[in-house]
């Protein structure tokens, strides 16, 4: 078995400051906001694991079904020698491509590449047991700044999935995408997932669940801020608020105060003060049609090559080339 390799360009202790600037950001911010990568700490991404597999949450079900009809189609259209994963938390999604791009036998490498040190290392570790003959590099950085990190060559496809990107704001997404296509040569390629637009009701149900994991996911992110800043938040005293923003074709996250209150954080020498009814939007998650994810990719530098639906025509994987 060879060995995984472990690069890591974002420490802990870089995750600390980007976690202080952006809580105190976005809580001195009007209206108050936090992004959501800081609702996946252990708990949260275990939390997020379980809404995986909820009857209302029907995106990860899809994603997994379009994959494993066609991932013998990416392997054979991309030929594929280096397989890049941005957070890649999804092992049987990526396991469903690497089988396929072993079968055609051109992978040479896998590069997952994530925030998360203990989680990428949990993941490599896996990936090395169940295919000793591949090379593994893992990168901990954040996916927006490192891709300059992927080593070139042997023809990579870079893989985005699980509707991820739905979480950067428009220009955020912008500059990710032109980010990745400047990272890759021409005819290298990006396998993306997206949510697509659909029922607001079935959208509202999949972010608000009726056993309420997705409620205490929200949360969650209270009690990360409580342990790293020592804020002092009372996460029951938050409601947790789905909404279809009809005009952004978002859904947002947010954390509702049913009461007035002033919340110290003391790594921040900062308090906050919340008035009875103040929402703090924890997450946005875009939903797109085929003309707005063409029209994007096409903006950064890619050609749309494919575009495959789940049968239920809910969510939809794109592969496109770098021209
Ligand atoms: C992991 C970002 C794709 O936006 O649907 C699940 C996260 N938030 N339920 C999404 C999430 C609420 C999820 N992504």
């Amino acid at each position: 078995m060879t060995e995984p390799e472990l690069v890591v360009h974002f420490t802990e202790q870089d995750a600390a400051r980007e976690l202080r600037a952006d809580v105190r950001a976005g809580l001195t911010d009007r209206p108050k906001w936090l992004p959501p990568k800081w609702l996946y700490d252990a708990r949260g991404s275990e939390l997020f694991e379980r809404i995986t597999a909820l009857p209302e949450y029907y995106q990860t079900r899809a994603e997994h079904g379009i994959l494993s009809r066609h991932a013998v189609d990416v392997a054979e259209l991309t030929g594929a020698g280096t397989l890049v994963e941005l957070g890649s938390g999804s092992s049987e999604k990526t396991r469903l491509l690497l089988d396929a791009l072993r079968k055609t036998a051109t992978l040479r490498r896998f590069v997952p590449l994530d925030v998360s040190e203990s989680a990428l290392r949990q993941a490599i570790t896996a990936i090395a047991v169940d295919y000793p003959e591949l090379p593994v590099r893992g990168i901990v950085g954040d996916f927006t700044t490192e891709l300059a990190a992927v080593p070139a060559g042997s023809g990579r496809l870079v893989a985005f999935l699980g509707g991820t990107i739905g979480n950067f704001p428009p220009a955020e997404r912008a500059r990710f995408l032109v980010a990745v296509r400047a990272a890759l040569r021409p005819g290298e390629w990006l396998l993306l997932g997206t949510d697509l637009v659909k029922d607001p009701d079935r959208l509202v149900r999949a972010y608000d669940d009726a056993q309420g994991v997705t409620a205490e996911f929200d949360r969650n992110v209270l009690r990360v801020l409580n342990r790293e800043l020592r804020a002092g938040f009372d996460p029951d005293a938050f409601a947790h608020v789905a909404r279809w923003d009809a005009e952004q074709e978002w859904i947002e996250m947010r954390l509702r105060a049913s009461r007035a209150m002033r919340v110290p954080i003391e790594e921040l020498g900062l308090t906050v003060e919340l008035a009875a009814g103040e929402e703090i939007r924890t997450e946005v998650s875009a939903k797109f049609r085929r003309t707005r994810v063409e029209g994007e990719l096409a903006d950064a530098g890619f050609e749309l090559t494919r575009w495959w639906l789940d049968d239920a025509g809910d969510f939809a994987l794109s592969l496109a080339t770098a021209v």
